[in-house]
C-alpha cells in the first residue's frame, strides 16, 4: 500500500525502499536480538541494534501532549485541550493541525511514536477516562482520530491507536472480559479503529489491558490477526498497553509485536527459549520484528531507509494554537437574555426586565464578580498517563484579568471542591537529595513540585536504583494564607516529615492487600499533620523516604509526593463572600469543576455530582445576580440541577494550558465559541440508559448492544439536559436547501446574524422501516464551515456507504441495507432544520 505524504502526494517508491531495508535488517539478526528488540529496554524505549543501524525507538504519552521519556514538571511540554474538547469542534482539519504540532513536540523530545489517540467510546457517562476519548459516536470518533493520527505522522512520528479494543471504563481494567456481540462490537467499538485504519494508515496500534469475549486483547489472535491486519490491511506495529503482555505463546501468536515496558517482559530471553523449545514458530518473531522494522524505517532510525517525511511541516506556535483549539471546542450549550443593571452595577439593583441581548459575549465595560476555586486554580488537563508538565498555564483569573479594564474584575473562592493534599506546588521551592546506605550524597534532582517520579533510568545524574538508598525532599515554603496548613504524603512506605524545624510525622504506609500496584502512583495522599502558619512568611520543610525494597513498585522506579492543602475556611462564609461581590456586579461569572479524584484514569465515576458545594454557590450566586454565567471546568458530563436558574452555561473541558485565555476570548465576545457536544449530557445520572462499569464474576456485558448515547437516549424515549450535537454560538444560521443523492448531500446556509461565525452542519439517517432494529437515527457525516455576516455558503457532505451498512452477525459480514432513508440536516440531534428523501 502507498503512503499518503505531508503534502497529500503518494510514497510508493519510499515503501518498496523501506520493505528491502527491512528485510536487509531482518536477515542479519540472530534469534536473540530479534527477541529483544520486541521487549522493552525500560520504561519507554526499544533497544537500539547499531549493527544493523537502528537506533532506539522511543514511545510517549499522549494524547494532549508529548510528555517525552521523564515524568517532571521540570521538562515541560506544551498542553493543547483533552480529547472531548478536541472532538467537540466537530473539526478533523484542526485535529490534524493539533497532530502536527505534537509531533514538533515529539521530535523536540526526541520521540518517535506517540501513545495516542485514545479512541475508545463514551459507552457511559462514568468511564473515568471519558475526558481522553472523543465522543459516544464511532463516526465522530473515527474522523476527529484520523485528522489527529494523519497530522502527528505528517510530522514523521508514529501513532498508536488505542486501546485496542473495548477498554471504555477502568473497574478492573487489567483483567475485566468484556461480552460484545459481533453487531455491536463492529458497528461501535471497532469502527473508530477501521475508519482511522483505513483514511490514515497509522504506523501503530497499542492493545487493551481488557479481554474481549473471553480473551485477553494482547493475545486476540482473531481481533489483530484476522480483522485489524487480515480485513482490514493495518501494516504497522502493535505494542502492549503497560503490563498488559501476560503470555509469552499467547502475546506472539495473538500478534503482539512489542511488549511494554521492560526491561522484564514476556517477550526478550523468554521469547527465545521459547522458540528453542519448539513452543513457538521463529516466523512469528520475525513477523513481529518487521513491524517493528517497518515503523523504524518510517520515523527515520533505520540506516539505509527513507523516512517517510523529510521535511516536517512549517513550525506552528503551541501557546496560539491550544488557545484557538479551546475556544474551538467551547460548547455554549445555554445562552438566555441578560438583564439591565440599574446604576452601572455600582451595588445597584439588577432590574427584572431583559434588555433584549443575550447573556454572553459580554458587554464591554461591564464589571465581572468570579468565583470558583478552578477559576484560579484551573483544572486544564485530565490525570493519568495522558499528564504533561506545560511551562505555564493560564488560568480564568489570569485571563479576565489580562482582558478587562483595570477595576471591572472581582475574585472570590466561593467554594472550594479539592478538600485533598495535592502534590506541594504553590509557594513551594524543593529539591530532591538521593544519598546511599552510609548516607553520602549521590546527586540531586530539581522538583518543581512535590512529586518524585523517576521511572527506570530516569533518576538524577550520577544515582542508581542498586545504590540509591533514601530520598529527602526538602525546601521551602511561603504561605499565600495564614491559617492551618496540612501536609502529607502520598506513596507506599517509610517518611518522615519536618515542618519548620519540628518532626511532625514518622512513620510507614503499607500496602494493604487490596491495594492495586499502581496506588503508589494514582494513590490517595494522606494527610499527616496541620501546623498553623502565617502568610508570606517561609518556613523550611523537608519529607525523607528511605526506599525499603518491599515497597518497591512492579518496575525500577521512585514514585512518591510531599503533598499540602492550605487552610480551609467556613463554606458558608465562602459562599456568602461571593453572593456579595455578584449582587455589587454586572454579570457574575462561577468556575465549576471536578476533581483529579473525581474525574481520572484508574477508576471510573460512581455519579456525576460536582464535588463539595459548587451547586450551592452556583444557585446563591445565581439568586444575587440574574446575569449568572456558569464555566464547567470538566473533561465529562456532570449534573447541573440550577441549569435553568442561570443565564449561560459554557463547557470548558479540561481546555489547555491556554484555557483562560480562550476562556476571556470567548467571554467578552473577541471569540465565538465553536463547539458542539461530542456526547449526550444527561440532566441526572439515573435518567442516563447505560451505567454499568462493575463487572460481575470477572465479565461485564454490553448488554445495551448497539444502543449507547443518543442511539440509546432515542430508544428509552428518554430526553437529556442538551443533546448530541448541541451548542450555540454568536450568530444565527438559517438552512436554505438540501439535495442528497446517493453518497451526498448538498447543503446551502446563510450566516443570518450580525457577526462572522462557524456552524457544524450535521446530517442525521432515519430509515423509513428496518427490516432489523437499527438506532432511530445516526450520524452519517457532517461539516464545519466558516461564514461572513450575511454570506451563504453551499457544502457537499460524503455521505459513506458503510452509514447505510449493518453487521450481520449470520453472515459475519456487512449488509447493505436498501430502502428509504430520511436525510436530515441539523443543527444538533434534537435540532433538524431540513429533510430530504433518498432511496438506496
Ligand atoms: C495507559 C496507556 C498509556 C500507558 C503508558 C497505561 O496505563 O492505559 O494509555 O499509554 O499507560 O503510560
Amino acid at each position: 500500500m502507498a503512503e499518503i505524504s505531508a503534502e497529500g502526494g503518494t510514497d510508493a517508491g519510499g515503501d518498496a525502499a523501506r520493505e528491502r531495508a527491512v528485510e536487509a535488517a531482518l536477515a542479519r539478526l540472530d534469534l536473540d536480538t530479534k527477541t529483544r528488540l520486541l521487549a522493552g529496554q525500560d520504561m519507554w524505549s526499544l533497544p537500539a541494534l547499531p549493527e544493523i543501524g537502528l537506533r532506539s525507538l522511543v514511545m510517549s504519552d499522549g494524547p494532549i501532549g508529548v510528555r517525552g521519556v521523564r515524568w517532571t514538571a521540570d521538562d515541560p511540554s506544551v498542553a493543547l485541550p483533552s480529547p472531548t474538547a478536541l472532538a467537540a469542534a466537530w473539526d478533523p482539519a484542526l485535529a490534524r493541525r493539533a497532530g502536527r504540532l505534537l509531533a514538533q513536540e515529539a521530535r523536540r523530545k526526541g520521540v518517535h511514536v506517540l501513545l495516542a489517540p485514545t479512541v475508545n467510546l463514551h459507552r457511559t457517562p462514568l468511564g473515568g477516562r471519558h475526558f481522553e476519548a472523543y465522543s459516544e459516536d464511532p463516526y465522530l470518533t473515527g474522523e476527529i482520530g484520523t485528522g489527529y493520527v494523519q497530522g502527528v505522522q505528517d510530522g514523521g512520528v508514529g501513532t498508536t491507536v488505542k486501546h485496542f479494543v473495548a477498554n471504555d471504563a477502568e473497574t478492573d481494567r487489567f483483567t475485566v472480559d468484556n461480552k460484545i456481540a459481533a453487531r455491536p462490537l463492529r458497528e461501535l467499538y471497532l469502527a473508530p479503529f477501521e475508519a482511522i485504519v483505513e483514511n490514515a494508515r497509522p504506523w501503530g496500534i497499542m492493545t487493551a489491558y481488557n479481554q474481549v469475549n473471553g480473551v485477553t486483547m494482547t493475545e486476540h489472535h482473531h481481533l489483530v490477526n484476522e480483522v485489524l491486519r487480515g480485513e482490514w490491511g493495518f501494516d504497522g506495529f502493535n505494542v502492549s498497553d503497560w503490563m498488559a503482555a501476560r503470555s509469552t505463546t499467547g502475546d506472539i501468536e495473538g500478534g503482539l509485536d512489542v511488549a511494554m515496558p521492560g526491561p522484564h517482559t514476556v517477550y526478550g530471553e523468554a521469547l527465545a527459549a521459547a522458540v528453542r523449545a519448539g513452543e513457538v514458530e521463529e516466523s512469528a518473531v520475525d513477523t513481529a520484528v518487521r513491524n517493528v522494522l517497518r515503523l523504524a524505517a518510517r520515523v527515520g532510525a533505520l540506516d539505509g531507509a527513507p523516512p517517510v517525511v523529510t521535511e516536517p511541516p512549517a513550525p506552528l506556535d503551541g501557546d496560539a494554537l491550544a488557545r484557538e483549539i479551546a475556544h474551538r471546542g467551547f460548547v455554549l450549550v445555554r445562552n438566555e437574555e441578560r438583564h439591565g443593571v440599574r446604576g452601572e452595577a455600582r451595588g445597584g439593583a439588577h432590574e427584572d426586565v431583559r434588555d433584549g441581548s443575550a447573556a454572553l459575549p459580554l458587554k464591554p465595560g461591564r464589571t465581572v464578580a468570579l468565583s470558583g476555586a478552578a477559576a484560579r486554580d484551573a483544572r486544564v488537563l485530565g490525570g493519568g498517563s495522558a499528564q504533561v508538565f506545560p511551562d505555564h498555564t493560564v488560568s480564568p483569573l489570569d485571563g479576565l484579568t489580562a482582558a478587562l479594564r483595570e477595576g471591572a474584575l472581582t475574585f472570590s473562592i466561593g467554594a472550594d471542591p479539592s478538600d485533598e493534599l495535592a502534590p506541594a506546588e504553590q509557594g513551594f521551592t524543593l529539591r530532591a537529595v538521593c544519598r546511599d546506605a552510609e548516607g553520602k550524597v549521590l546527586g540531586e534532582g530539581s522538583l518543581p513540585n512535590g512529586q518524585v517520579q523517576w521511572i527506570g533510568d530516569d533518576l538524577p545524574a550520577g544515582v542508581t536504583h542498586e545504590a540509591l538508598a533514601s530520598v529527602e525532599v526538602v525546601g521551602t515554603f511561603t504561605p499565600r494564607e495564614s491559617g492551618e496548613h496540612s501536609f502529607g504524603t502520598r506513596g507506599l512506605g517509610a517518611f518522615t516529615l519536618t515542618v519548620a524545624g519540628e518532626a511532625v510525622f514518622d512513620g510507614v504506609q503499607s500496602m494493604g492487600p487490596e491495594t492495586d500496584p499502581f496506588e503508589a502512583f494514582f494513590g490517595a495522599p494522606v494527610e499527616r499533620a496541620k501546623v498553623a502558619l502565617t502568610a508570606g512568611e517561609s518556613v523550611e520543610v523537608s519529607l525523607l523516604h528511605p526506599l525499603d525494597k518491599e515497597f518497591a513498585a512492579p518496575l525500577p522506579a521512585v514514585m512518591f509526593s510531599f503533598v499540602h492543602l492550605g487552610p480551609r475556611r467556613d463554606p458558608d462564609e465562602l459562599i456568602a463572600e461571593a453572593v456579595e461581590a455578584a449582587r455589587a456586579a454586572d454579570t457574575a461569572v462561577v468556575v465549576v469543576a471536578t476533581t483529579e479524584r473525581v474525574e481520572s484514569e484508574g477508576f471510573d465515576r460512581t455519579d456525576l455530582a460536582l464535588p463539595g458545594r459548587q451547586d450551592d454557590l452556583v444557585r446563591a450566586v445565581a439568586a444575587a445576580n440574574p446575569n449568572t454565567v456558569v464555566v464547567v471546568n470538566a473533561g465529562s458530563p456532570v449534573e447541573m440541577p440550577w441549569r435553568e436558574d442561570v443565564a449561560a452555561i459554557l463547557l470548558s473541558w479540561f481546555p489547555g494550558q491556554e484555557g483562560g485565555a480562550a476562556l476571556a476570548d470567548v467571554l467578552t465576545g473577541a471569540a465565538e465559541p465553536g463547539g458542539r457536544l461530542p456526547t449526550t449530557w444527561p440532566a441526572a445520572l439515573a435518567d442516563a440508559p447505560v451505567t454499568a462499569t462493575t463487572p460481575t464474576d470477572g465479565e461485564l456485558a454490553y448488554d445495551e448492544g448497539v444502543f449507547i448515547g443518543y442511539r440509546a437516549w432515542d430508544r428509552a424515549g428518554a430526553v437529556p439536559a442538551y443533546a448530541f450535537g448541541h451548542g450555540l454560538g454568536y450568530t444565527t444560521w438559517s438552512y436554505d436547501s438540501l439535495e442528497t443523492t446517493t453518497g451526498k448531500a448538498t447543503v446551502r446556509i446563510t450566516n443570518t446574524g450580525t457577526r462572522t461565525g462557524r456552524e457544524v452542519v450535521q446530517i442525521y439517517l432515519a430509515a423509513a422501516s428496518d427490516p432489523i432494529e437499527r438506532p432511530a437515527r445516526w450520524l452519517a457525516g457532517f461539516a464545519s464551515v466558516e461564514a461572513a455576516a450575511g454570506a451563504s455558503v453551499e457544502v457537499e457532505i460524503p455521505l459513506p456507504r458503510r452509514a447505510f451498512e449493518i453487521w450481520d452477525e449470520e453472515k459475519n459480514d456487512w449488509t447493505f441495507v436498501p430502502g428509504t432513508y430520511e436525510v436530515r440536516a441539523a443543527h444538533s440531534l434534537a435540532d433538524t432544520r431540513l429533510t430530504a428523501t433518498l432511496n438506496v
